[in-house]
């Protein structure tokens, strides 16, 4: 193995970030991209196959760069390391207000038991700080009966809006140096997001430009609205592995929030449960499947609509789920809550509405899966009775603003729709004032399942669509303003939608 490319090059103007110089380093298929700083850069990489090790190391201008076998330093051989943050974290003992929790949680695995207790070292210029956490260990229902072991994190007393330094690991090797930018406080600033859905290890054609927005400081969090990896079992486990150093340059710096789609169902979700740390912010539970979080205006509320189809894994985590979701947005809509974060987004996998030509989008009345009634409306608990817990009055009757689906392999907004009814602001300001939740379906990041077609029926809802591959940016400007735009990665980058969601009552 031998490097191929690496290359250092001036800081873009809009990057945002204290940097000397972008440095980008190619390995036959591996690419690492890092911002140096003037203080210089160091870091290493071991190969997915675990049999070999990358070096770079950049000071004053210079950078060097060398590959070698893993096995020479046996610590970093037993090392495979990916990185994830994600946020907030609050503890049970509840130290201060959740919506100014300052604690971020750092996920990473190995293939292998690690000695000592997993460990973060961090700082704002130095990485003198240390935080412990816990390891535990699945095995994989493959062939392989791989055993994976996760290293969870959480790191506290940040202080809001400060970048810190970071790198992860214990006694056997760590990981690169990343940085992430603790939570600002409050309801007083514009959370941005990247948005999108299936993206998969192979054929991931919206990564690199991702990337570079996250190189360039465009996003506080990034919302991954399930399909993950195709799969992470898949390979026993390996394409998890593989999926996770894919967006290490992306999740190791900025949160990365998910919700479950039907390609994590595999063996009961355990590779979702487990290679992901997301917490309940109302609740301090660790729970990937359903939590809430605030961000600036807004709340956001992740949700699995898998729940409604997967029920080999049992019935009662419907009821469950949706008695969360009750008390979660019946919270949210306090006078207090709703005055100062008056903006709920819901994000979730299967869309309620959609166009993609397949039969799960079916327009015939009589058919369950008529705009997935069974979420719509409510599923027919173990296959009788009356139907329960549906999604759309839920969402309805508690104001939610927007919905974020995936799961349909191409991008869909529509307009404000409720019960198959388009419900505009007025016909020349849709956005504005909308009588019902807004929908945007994005789920053309990439994967190899490809794209998704169109039925040839437009109902009346859709407003505009597009199979190209590419992700969605949202910005919550503030109480009243909502912005989103679609990329085409196709486009090298062209926004083809945008639109703002205008509000100044909510309910
Ligand atoms: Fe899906």
């Amino acid at each position: 193995m031998q490097v191929l490319c690496v290359s250092q090059h001036d800081s873009p103007p809009d990057a945002g970030l204290e940097v000397s110089a972008q440095v980008s380093v190619c390995v036959y298929g591996y690419r690492q991209s890092f911002a140096s700083t003037p203080k210089g850069h160091h870091f290493r990489h071991v190969f997915p196959d675990d049999s070999s090790v990358l070096v770079v190391h950049s000071s004053a201008g210079a950078l060097n760069a060398s590959v070698g076998k893993a096995d020479t330093n046996p610590s970093l051989a037993r090392r495979s390391v990916s990185s994830l943050t994600s946020f907030p974290f609050a503890n049970a003992s509840h130290a201060y207000p959740i919506a100014d929790a300052t604690e971020m949680v750092v996920t990473w695995v190995t293939g292998h038991h690690i000695s000592g207790k997993p460990c973060v070292e961090y700082g704002i210029d130095d990485l003198s700080m240390k935080a412990f956490g816990h390891s535990s260990r699945f095995a994989d229902g493959g062939h392989e009966k791989r055993h994976i072991y996760v290293h969870r994190v959480v790191v506290k007393d940040l202080k809001p809006s400060q970048t810190y330094q970071y790198h992860c690991g214990s006694d056997d090797g760590w990981s690169a140096v990343y940085h992430f930018r603790a939570k600002t406080k409050g309801s007083h600033w514009s959370p941005r997001f990247a948005v999108f859905g299936d993206m998969g290890a192979a054929n991931a054609q919206s990564v690199p430009r991702l990337e570079q927005d996250v190189r360039r400081g465009m996003y506080d969090a990034i919302l991954h609205v399930g399909d993950i990896a195709y799969n992470l079992h898949s390979d026993n486990g390996k394409v998890g592995d593989a999926f996770m150093r894919l967006i290490e340059p992306i999740a190791a710096y900025v949160p990365y929030q998910v919700c479950p789609g039907n390609h994590e169902h595999k063996y009961n979700f355990s590779h979702y449960d487990h290679r992901f740390s997301m917490t309940d912010s109302r609740t301090g539970s660790l729970n990937n499947h359903f939590y809430s979080f605030n961000m600036g205006p807004a709340h956001f509320v992740s949700l699995s609509t898998e729940y409604y189809y997967y029920t080999d894994f049992g019935w009662d985590q419907i009821r469950r789920q949706y008695e969360w979701l009750v008390d979660d947005l019946r919270a949210a809509n306090s006078p207090e809550s709703r005055a100062e974060r008056p903006w709920i987004i819901t994000m979730a996998h299967k869309p309620l509405y959609c166009m993609t030509d397949d039969r799960s989008c079916s327009p015939i009345d009589s058919s369950d899966a008529f705009q997935r009634r069974r979420l719509r409306k409510g599923i027919k608990m173990q296959g009788s009775g009356k139907r329960k817990y549906g999604l759309e009055a839920l969402f309805f009757k508690y104001g939610v603003d927007i919905q974020l689906y995936g799961h349909e392999h191409n991008y869909q907004r529509l307009f404000p729709v409720y019960d198959n009814h388009v419900l505009n602001g007025s016909t020349a300001h849709p956005y504005h004032n909308p009588k019902g939740p807004v929908v945007v379906i994005t789920g053309s990041a990439g994967c190899d399942e490809h794209h998704a077609k169109f039925r040839k029926h437009v109902p009346d809802w859709s407003a505009f669509r597009s199979t190209d591959y590419g992700y969605t940016r949202m910005t919550v400007h503030n109480k009243t303003h909502v912005s989103l735009e679609q990329v085409s990665d196709d486009q090298k980058g062209k926004i083809i939608d945008r639109f703002v969601v205008v509000k100044d009552r909510h309910l």
